[in-house]
């Protein structure tokens, strides 16, 4: 792993309640757990995991290609409800209060596991994990640009015509160099037409001009990362003119390498640009990272005030992709722990 930084030594007392919106499922799961999992279904990892117990992997593209190898021993409706609750109850104790989750079906289906299946073993983890923990969820349908655009088609079209309460979302990850955002056009159109809530990995790895495209050919409400941007003043105009709400991984991002270390990631800056950003873990095993880290970082290494961090999980309440009701009750908790909102 690149730029490898050590752990914030503990937990700040002042942390806010938690909230998240952007993490993938698949990328929650440890190496202990991938190998459990592998032992469980019978599959070999060891191209995936390496002696020293870490995800191999040292570039962006190796990362989703451990990533994508990881999730082959995900063969069952049990394990997705395994990793599932295992993150949220985890995370819960950790102060998340509320949290959005990228699925892409076509890794289970891929495994002969129905959408629908999957769906419902996610779900039925979700509410468990709230009854249990009294964390909040959601599920982005995720799409894979370098699997191309009839494969987001019909990611987007299983979300529709399977339609589910917990399902309020979609998205896109995958290799940004591939294909162009208005090749994804259809896909987002047809997802927002049926009512969901839309953001896309846009100025992680690639530049601002990669925000700027996906912004023109997408009706998106967020972005995925969209750091980058910061090298273009204009496209942070773009982002503010069209009010997109920022999901911000630092730690993802100096893991890969996007940005050399915590004290020039550009999250302050964008905060001081008047952006509105939420801070994510967006696939924590990998990148050594957890929801609570950023929190803590972010105060570390960013300067971010107690009310700073509370404001962040207002924002992340206020841009996500849940129903009024469940935001108004959020905001309760939030303003129960903090009194400054
Ligand atoms: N899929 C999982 N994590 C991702 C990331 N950080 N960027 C793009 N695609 C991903
Ligand atoms: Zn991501």
């Amino acid at each position: 792993m690149m730029h490898k930084q050590s752990r914030p030594q503990s937990r700040l007392l002042s942390l806010p309640p938690l909230a998240e919106l952007h993490c993938h499922l698949e990328g929650t799961v440890t190496p202990e757990l991938a190998l459990m999992l592998a032992e469980r279904n019978g599959v070999c990892l060891a191209d995936v995991v390496g002696d020293n117990g870490r995800y191999r992997w040292t570039t962006f593209l190796e990362f989703l290609a451990a990533y994508d190898g990881m999730t082959e021993a995900i063969c069952t409706e049990q394990d997705l409800y395994d990793i599932t609750y295992a993150y949220y109850a985890n995370m819960a104790q950790r102060g998340l209060i509320y949290g959005e989750m990228f699925v892409s079906p076509q890794h289970g289906l891929n495994r002969g596991l129905s959408y629908a299946a999957q769906i419902g073993a996610i779900a039925d983890a979700m509410y468990s994990a709230e009854a249990d923990h009294g964390v909040v969820t959601r599920i982005i349908i995720t799409c894979v640009r370098n699997y191309g655009a009839e494969h987001a088609e019909e990611m987007a079209r299983l979300a529709l015509q399977n339609p589910h309460p917990l399902v309020t979302g979609f998205g896109m990850a995958g290799d940004e160099a591939c294909g162009d955002p208005a090749d994804f056009t259809r896909a987002f159109k047809y997802a927002a037409d049926g009512g969901l809530g839309l953001t896309a990995h846009a100025g992680e790895v690639m530049g601002a001009e990669n925000v700027r495209a996906t912004l023109e050919a997408l009706p998106v409400d967020r972005i995925g990362h969209g750091v980058r941007a910061i090298e273009d003043e204009g496209v942070l105009d773009l982002l503010m003119d069209r009010n997109i709400v920022m999901e911000v991984c630092p730690g993802s991002n100096i893991a890969l390498g996007v940005f050399p270390d915590h004290q020039s990631h550009p999250l302050r800056r964008l905060m001081d640009r008047g952006l509105s950003v939420t801070l994510n873990s967006d696939d924590p095993p990998f990148f050594d990272t957890t929801i609570e880290d950023e929190y803590n970082n972010a105060a570390l290494y960013q300067g971010c005030t107690d009310a700073e961090l509370a404001h962040i999980t207002r924002s992340a309440i206020m841009a996500a992709f849940c129903d009024d009701k469940t935001k108004t009750v959020l905001l309760d908790r939030l303003r129960k722990h903090v009194k400054i909102i």
